[in-house]
């Protein structure tokens, strides 16, 4: 199935194509999305107007495709939560990723409690417009200062204790087998698969009720051959 990613974050794209590469869903970016200006209080609801947009966007064009949004952030505790759902722009738009990262190592300075976690929304809508949601967590802490040189914007300082390193010490595969992206998209493929099923199965009864009209039409016909 071919499924349209509204995002323009490329390292989120990378891993959502890691994510699905073993599943059905081969994922594609529309060149014309521009995502819109997001609201600040939930995850789901940012997600969900990101996938109702590139739909609407998609289906004025013409285009019958499923689409895919993930909305996504930083929860720190000592901050109250924050970077949270405005993780993007944390310090404001004009910061470098690193400039962003110290800004907030630097308000930790004096915290007791470092601990953190990403959180992600999924929110899918398949070719006819049923919508599928999925949310996930990953706990961790914040490092002292920038550590390893993979994935995306805030990984090097996220240190995950399971596995003693930051994310961006890990390779690709390694944060794609405990993320919050991961998570949720492995919570994702099962309700897609579970709805795939439930279709099979109603093809499946129709064709048993079938059967089964058949079959009664036949034994109500009058014996021939008894
Ligand atoms: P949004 O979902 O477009 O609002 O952006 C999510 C933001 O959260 C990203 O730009 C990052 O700042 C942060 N974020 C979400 N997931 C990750 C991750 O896996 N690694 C690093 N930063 C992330």
């Amino acid at each position: 199935m071919l499924v349209y990613v509204a995002t323009t974050n490329p390292g989120k794209l990378h891993e959502l194509r890691e994510l699905t590469a073993g599943s059905d869903l081969h994922l594609m970016v529309d060149e014309t999305y521009e995502a819109a200006p997001e609201g600040d209080t939930s995850y789901a609801d940012n997600a969900a107007a990101k996938a109702r947009s590139l739909r609407a966007s998609l289906l004025a064009r013409g285009i019958h495709a499923a689409v895919l949004a993930d909305d996504s952030g930083l929860e720190v505790a000592a901050l109250n939560g924050q970077p949270g759902v405005l993780s993007a722009r944390y310090g404001g738009e004009q910061l470098s990723w690193a400039e962003r990262r110290a800004l907030l190592v630097g308000e930790l300075s004096t915290a007791t409690d470092r601990s953190a976690r990403f959180v992600c929304v999924l929110h899918f809508i398949d070719e006819h417009g049923a919508e599928f949601v999925a949310h996930a967590s990953v706990e961790g802490s914040i490092t002292l200062e920038d550590r390893g040189e993979q994935g995306f914007s805030y990984d090097p300082i996220f240190w995950y204790p399971p596995l003693q390193r930051s994310f961006a010490e890990l390779r690709i595969r390694e944060k794609n087998a405990v993320s919050h992206r991961a998570i949720a998209m492995s919570k994702l493929l099962i309700s897609l698969g579970d709805s795939e099923e439930r279709e099979n199965m109603s093809t499946h009864e129709h064709w048993r009720d079938t059967v089964r009209i058949n079959a009664s039409h036949i034994s109500s016909a009058p014996e021939q051959n008894a």
